[in-house]
């Protein structure tokens, strides 16, 4: 795995694309970005930043955006938590995406998924007050992992999965659609007014 690249220096160049959007979202693990490129096309006042770990990806969606002459979508690599800290600025995004991330299911795998309370804090400051996180998984034991966390830390709220944006389906969720596989979908809502420190009793 390469070393991120310079994220803290791309964030200059993401606060500039944004000025003219009304909203920014970021998909977290785009891949090849079909739900980006997708997304941005059906939504063409918004700007949708993908964050993703492997470059031949990154490569693929940035060609593919550039192919189909897509303004308002750009994927940048970035891997882990760490990646979303350095690219974007505090209270910045309207909606974070994290969808079907690598459930790791054997315990002693755990301590590699992605969404941990760490990553739910740093959500959680990178989200305008009153954004929104959703979560989408195919690991029903990964999915109750998450709600425990997002219940513990006390800052969100649930909201409703559907929105006034036109959502089209990411790549993962297509085979599970095709599967039959159940999919968890939560939509969570950043409270305003909170932090995290303040849920934690004295
Ligand atoms: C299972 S795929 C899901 C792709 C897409 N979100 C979808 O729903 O079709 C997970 C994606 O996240 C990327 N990924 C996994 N862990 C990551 C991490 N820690 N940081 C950045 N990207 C990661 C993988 O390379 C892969 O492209």
């Amino acid at each position: 795995m390469t070393p991120n690249q310079d994220l803290s220096s791309a964030r200059g160049e993401l606060i500039s694309k944004a000025r003219g959007f009304a909203r920014v979202e970021c998909d977290f693990g785009a891949a090849k970005g079909k739900f980006l490129t997708e997304s941005a096309a059906l939504n063409p006042g918004v700007l949708f930043v993908g964050i993703e770990g492997l470059s031949a990806r990154v490569l693929r969606a940035n060609k593919k955006i550039t192919r189909l002459g897509i303004p308002n979508a750009i994927v940048w690599r970035g891997w882990g938590k760490e990646s979303l800290e350095a690219l974007v600025p505090d209270d910045f995004l309207d909606t974070l995406h994290v969808s079907f991330p690598d459930p790791w299911p054997k315990r002693r795998h755990w301590f590699r998924r992605l969404v941990d309370p760490e990553f739910l804090e740093i959500a959680r400051r990178k989200l305008k007050p009153s954004g929104v996180l959703r979560l989408m998984t195919d690991h029903s034991g990964y999915f109750s992992a998450m709600k425990e966390h997002l219940d513990v830390q006390g800052v969100w709220e649930e909201v409703s999965w559907v929105d006034d944006l036109l959502r089209p389906v990411t790549e993962f969720e297509t085979i599970f659609l095709r599967t039959g596989d159940p999919i968890g979908r939560m939509a969570v809502r950043r409270r305003t007014g909170l932090t995290v420190c303040e849920t934690v009793p004295a």
